[in-house]
Formats: structure tokens, sequence, C-alpha cells
């Protein structure tokens, strides 16, 4: 939490020098409006780069919380309830990653995998999360396919 505080921080601060360097150049058009612009899409991008890493541990957090007892730690389907049949989908292989498209994901999550006509054994989460928070979830479960 903290981190996440200190980062938006930055951001803040970081968009705001870029306003005031932009404020201060006297070098474009006389009305000064591009140095604005590029200052406004410049603080855009700057709290875009600092909302990702944010998706990312929110997304850890959650998937280690309601997911890991299954899937695993590391997403690799080796959870404590290891040995179900069908054994949980084992996001840390890329093979199996690329035949998920985001849309699947999302679908399975929310509504289960027997909505993607798999088993019943991963129940339906759509009414346990925001959407922003399934987001997170999918974009860290994004992260897991490393070979
Ligand atoms: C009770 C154990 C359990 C929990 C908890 C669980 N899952 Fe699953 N999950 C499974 C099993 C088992 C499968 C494999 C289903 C199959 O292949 O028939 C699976 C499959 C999946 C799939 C793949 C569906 C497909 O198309 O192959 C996704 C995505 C998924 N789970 C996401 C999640 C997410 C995200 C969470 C946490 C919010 C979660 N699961 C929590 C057991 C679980």
């Amino acid at each position: 939490m903290q981190k996440t505080i200190k980062i938006r921080k930055f951001a803040v601060v970081a968009a705001l020098s870029l306003l005031v360097i932009a404020g201060c150049g006297k070098k474009s058009g006389p009305s000064g409006k591009t140095d604005t612009k590029k200052a406004v899409t410049a603080a855009d991008s700057a709290v875009t780069a600092t909302k990702l890493p944010f998706a990312l541990k929110e997304g850890k957090r959650l998937f280690s919380h309601y997911c890991a007892v299954c899937h695993g730690e590391t997403g690799d389907g080796s959870g404590q309830y290891y040995g179900l049949t069908p054994t949980p989908a084992n996001f840390t292989d890329k093979a199996f990653m690329k035949t998920l498209s985001n849309e699947k994901l999302f679908k399975a999550i929310m509504e289960g995998s027997a909505s993607v006509g798999k088993s019943n054994m991963c129940p339906p989460w759509g009414k346990s999360f925001h959407r922003e928070e399934l987001e997170f979830i999918v974009t860290y479960i994004r992260t897991l396919a490393v070979n």
C-alpha cells in the first residue's frame, strides 16, 4: 500500500513538474498551447506507466488469495488441492496460454470453467470481483507463462 501511494505521489510530482517546465518554456507558438498539450500527454503516460505495476501487484494479491489454493502460488496448477481431476489449469504453460484468448480467460473466470466447455471444478468468480479486479487478475495471469 505504502509503495503504491509513493508511486502515485511520484506520478503527480512528475506530472506537475512537467507542467511547470512546459509553462516556463516560451519557445513554441505564441499561445503556448503546444507545450501544455505535450505536458498533458507526458503526464498521461506517467500515470499509465504507474498503473501497470499497481495492476500486477493487485492481481498477484488477489490471485494468491483466491486462486493459488488450486492453481498454485506460481500458477503452475500445483496448489494445495493438487490432484484434482482434472488438474487446475497451468498458467505457466506457454502453449496452453496461447490457446486462451483474453475473452475466454475472462469468461472462464467470471462464469466458471464449465462455461467454456471444461469441467465445473473452477467456480464462477464474476460476482466476487469488480471488473477492474478481474482485469488485474488477468494481467497477472498473463505474466506467469515464462517458458
Ligand atoms: C477449487 C479449486 C480452484 C480454484 C479456487 C480456482 N480454480 Fe481455476 N481451475 C480449477 C480447475 C480444476 C480447472 C481446470 C478445469 C478443467 O480443465 O476442466 C481450472 C481452470 C481455470 C481456467 C482455465 C479455463 C480453461 O479455459 O481451460 C482459468 C482461466 C481459471 N481456472 C482461473 C481461475 C482464477 C482466476 C481463480 C481465482 C480467482 C481460480 N481459477 C480459482 C480449479 C480452481
